[in-house]
């Protein structure tokens, strides 16, 4: 994998650029920063570019996913432990923050942690002291703290989940990233990036480019789970036109999406399912009906209103579809 420090960042919708001329200005400082947004928005490569771009560019970069590990683990992950500090620990350990000195320390979903270890990692930026879990020596380091989350940490620090001193002393400075609804115009230039990348991999010469129709998917979706959400989408869609030299047409936004995905029995199936009861009289045709035509509108969602791939799709002819879509009057839906 191509390492952070190596990864471009795209954009060109104006709070994008003015989000980099940030991260810019932010470098150059020797402060805490906390970096927010939804998820996949970008904020772990936003990290790295801060790095990078700072001062302490040629020292480490040390990550660390705060929600990872439980508690006690966080904190000889952060502060290390003495030889014997507990069972197991039969060597010294340095935690992240001495594998950082002199260079930062990403703090990933760091609103996961523990008021000990929220007081211990305040003491750090103050005083740039910490001691090892079951030391006594007090260790000096030199780490610039670079958060990141995507929850609301004054909301949390006003419920009493968050430190508010700790969280003024990381929020020196904020950089919020924008989600991907909210800058349009970065959509296709991100597509674009990431399926040439993803057609590279394949071993494609060259990206056969995008249909209007899919541009026009890839700009009318609102993407919850942004950037990420995004590349997958793209990669996906590279990958399944594989072979096929014509602009890509299909783009899978949920690839769970099928007629015959399991679901969880609604409220309405429980009627149907109560009317199963032997004494009932049982509407056997309609019932029937229903889900053909439950299971004709799904297939078409699904092939993009394609007839001839959906009829592929349900095993049967084209003109068999055909003649189901006239015997249930769907042909509007094409
Ligand atoms: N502006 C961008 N240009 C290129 N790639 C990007 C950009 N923003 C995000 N990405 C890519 O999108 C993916 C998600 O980004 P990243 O991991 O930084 O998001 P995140 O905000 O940390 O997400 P999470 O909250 O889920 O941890 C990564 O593969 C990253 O390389
Ligand atoms: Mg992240």
């Amino acid at each position: 994998m191509e390492s952070q420090q190596e990864q471009p960042l795209i954009g060109e919708s104006p709070v994008f650029l003015e989000v980099l001329e940030r991260v810019s200005r932010v470098a150059q400082l020797n402060r805490p920063v906390l970096v927010i947004g939804e998820r996949g928005t970008g904020k772990e490569l936003v990290a790295a570019r801060i790095h990078y771009l700072s001062p302490r560019w040629d020292r480490p970069f040390v990550k660390l996913n705060c929600a990872a590990l439980a508690e006690s683990l966080l904190e000889t992950e952060l502060f290390g432990h003495e030889a014997g500090s507990f069972t197991g620990a039969v060597r010294r350990r340095l935690g992240r923050f001495e594998l950082a000195n002199e260079g930062s320390l990403f703090l990933d979903e760091l609103s996961n942690t523990s008021e000990r270890v929220q007081e211990k990692v305040l003491r750090v930026i103050e005083y740039g002291e910490l001691e090892r879990v079951g030391g006594n020596d007090t260790i000096l380091t030199d780490v610039r703290i670079i958060g990141a989350t995507n929850e609301d940490l004054p909301a949390l620090a006003e419920e009493g989940q968050f430190r508010p001193d700790l969280l003024d002393r990381l929020a020196f400075d904020v950089i919020t990233l924008p989600p991907l609804r909210e800058r349009p115009e970065d959509i296709l230039p991100l597509a674009e990036h990431f399926a040439v990348k993803m057609s590279g991999e394949l071993g494609l010469d060259l990206f056969q480019g995008f249909s209007e129709r899919a541009r026009n998917l890839l700009m009318d979706y609102a993407w919850p789970g942004n950037v990420r959400e995004l590349k997958n989408v793209v990669e996906r869609a590279v990958y399944t036109a594989l072979g096929d030299e014509r602009p890509i047409a299909d783009i899978v936004f949920d690839p769970f999406d099928s007629p015959w995905r399991p679901r969880p029995a609604t409220a309405d199936e429980a009627a149907d399912g109560a009317s199963w009861a032997p004494g009932k009289p049982y509407d056997f045709k309609q019932f029937i009906q229903d889900r053909e035509i439950d299971l004709l509108k799904a297939a078409l969602e699904q092939c993009r209103f394609n007839q001839k791939k959906t009829a592929e799709y349900l095993g049967m002819t084209y003109h068999q579809l055909r003649g189901y879509l006239r015997k249930y009057e769907l042909t509007d839906a094409e």
